[in-house]
């Protein structure tokens, strides 16, 4: 046994319900020290093999050594006891409990080893935030937060624990490009004392950043590990989807005035603070076969336009119209329904799918009632399960079992395309996509991106928040600039590039 490995992974094979063979004889090994990145399409098996080195799953064989010791990790707690630390691609935090409960849940300072002492406690955490800049408000409640303060939350409860060996699944995932420059901070500063990273992300640019080795992984299986510093992007791009990857891009032309979506001196509040107005005074039009892209840095606005626009947020002042008919007041499955909107929501788990449903009724979610699926109150089962197949089957969901497989037990990235496919193909006129691409492996984006101009050239006009640039400038047909709930300015066709939307983020006018 190698005296340098943190980690080592011999002949792991994790085979799910007796057929799904997530990991096939897989073997890693993690040097100490350094930063490890595990990179493979969605549904490769990453999350199911980090899963198996923090506890979670018992593989069905395999060994691992951790220090060169071989171990049994029959739980977290072990895990947590031979020093290892994970943060969840989908988050573990309880929504009714402030940050500073959730982060030291289980390791609290205390008073004579029976009360919580709540001062020490955040003491702790707060010497944390200063020293790897992670800035979160401990006494709010993941329920009242931004995605990307519960991810910190995460963060923070791994960092609580003083973990030398760190796992980090997909952290980059939902945070902003600004908080993603300081999260590698963190990884670099984490290295830097001594610790161990495994690190899972999609994002190529990230790995050529911080990491030092790579493992590939495809189906289950491990493809290579590469040294970053001699591998280039297209290389790894090849070993992940075994091709050369397209540039999809939206060619604009002039658009047609057909206005689908209108909205007008709209006021809302500020979601996660009354006091303050989120959207001021704010207008936007959408019409038939047009792309329109909110750009900003995240908190400017963005969610508080897709939820009242969606249902989901009460409106302040102002007026949103959908093919010309006021719909403040109307319920949110009307919109769906008798106002053909879709939706393709920012947290795929509190409003994208029905986790404990299967693929094929997840597919027909908002429809199940309509003429297409259901006959004087009888549902056409065989009409439904068509219907779901056909997405499924279309879009790539990963080890489906033929849309028959359970949402929750997808990976992250095969649910989030199963959202994307059934949002798009609904028989909807207008599209409100909130990030569609978060989470998703490089072949499934430039997948979802052709689909999402398709949905434009059948017609349907597209409202896309993004937080990506790179997806701003591939798909849109304007972009609206959002700062502080202000319209800087809007840009249009060939006017769309990055220095001018960067400057207006900004809140500059160009
Ligand atoms: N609990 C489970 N029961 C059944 N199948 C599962 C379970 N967990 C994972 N799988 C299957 O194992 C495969 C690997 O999933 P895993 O979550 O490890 O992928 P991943 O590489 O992390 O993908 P992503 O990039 O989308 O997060 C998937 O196809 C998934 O459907
Ligand atoms: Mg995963």
């Amino acid at each position: 046994m190698s005296a340098n490995l943190a980690i080592e992974m011999k002949n792991i094979t994790m085979i799910f319900n007796k057929k799904i063979i997530a990991n096939n004889k897989i073997n890693l090994k993690v040097k100490k020290g350094e930063i490890h990145a595990i990179i493979g399409e969605n549904g490769a098996g990453k999350s199911t093999l980090m899963s198996i080195l923090f506890g979670m799953y018992t593989p069905t064989f395999g060994e691992i050594y951790i220090n060169g010791q071989a171990q049994v990790i029959t739980s977290p707690i072990k895990a947590n006891n031979l020093g290892i630390g994970m943060v969840h691609q989908h988050f573990k935090l309880i929504d009714t409990y402030p940050f500073w409960k959730n982060i030291s849940l289980g390791s609290e300072k205390t008073y004579f080893n029976i009360f919580v002492n709540k001062s020490e406690t955040i003491k702790k955490i707060s010497e944390i935030m200063i020293r790897y800049n992670l800035n979160i408000d401990l006494l709010k409640k993941p329920i009242n937060s931004s995605v990307a303060s519960q991810q910190k939350a995460e963060i923070l409860k791994a960092l609580y624990r003083d973990s030398d060996i760190l796992i980090f699944d997909e952290p980059t995932a939902v945070l902003t490009p600004q908080e993603i420059e300081g999260f590698l901070e963190v990884l670099i500063a984490l290295k830097k004392s001594g610790k161990t990273i495994i690190f899972i992300t999609h994002k190529m640019a990230e790995i050529k950043k911080v990491a030092d080795t790579a493992t590939v992984l495809r189906n289950g299986e491990v493809v290579n590990s590469f040294n970053v510093a001699d591998t280039d992007v297209e290389q790894f791009a090849q070993a992940m989807v075994g091709r050369k990857l397209k540039n999809i891009h939206n060619t604009y032309k002039e658009i047609r005035k057909d206005i689908v979506l209108k909205v007008e001196n709209l006021s809302v509040l500020n979601q996660n603070n009354h006091k303050v107005e989120a959207l001021k005074n704010f207008s936007l039009e959408v019409s038939k076969g047009e792309i329109v892209s909110i750009a900003g840095v995240e908190g400017n606005g963005q969610a508080e336009l897709v939820n009242t626009i969606t249902g989901l947020s009460k409106i302040k002042k102002g007026k949103i119209y959908v093919n010309n008919h006021l719909i403040n007041k109307v319920s949110i499955s009307k919109r769906y329904s008798k106002y053909r909107m879709s939706h393709i929501p920012e947290d795929r788990h509190k409003h994208g799918l029905v986790l404990d449903s299967d693929l094929i009724n997840n597919m027909v979610l908002q429809d199940i009632s309509s003429n297409k699926f259901s006959n004087f109150g009888f549902i056409n089962f065989n009409a439904v399960q068509e219907y779901g197949q056909k997405i499924v089957e279309k879009y790539d969901v990963r080890n489906s079992q033929s849309g028959f497989a359970i949402a929750r037990q997808l990976s992250g990235g095969n649910q989030q395309k199963a959202i994307v496919g059934r949002e798009l193909e609904r028989d909807s006129d207008l599209i409100i996509i909130f990030q569609p691409t978060r989470g998703l492996d490089i072949g499934s984006i430039e997948f979802i991106h052709s689909q999402i101009i398709n949905a434009k050239n059948s017609g349907k006009a597209i409202l896309l928040v993004s937080y990506e640039l790179s997806e701003v400038l591939a798909l849109s047909d304007r972009v609206v600039v959002l700062n502080s709930g202000n319209k800087v300015g809007e840009l249009i066709g060939k006017e769309i590039n990055i220095d001018k939307i960067g400057l207006m983020m900004m809140g500059e006018k160009v």
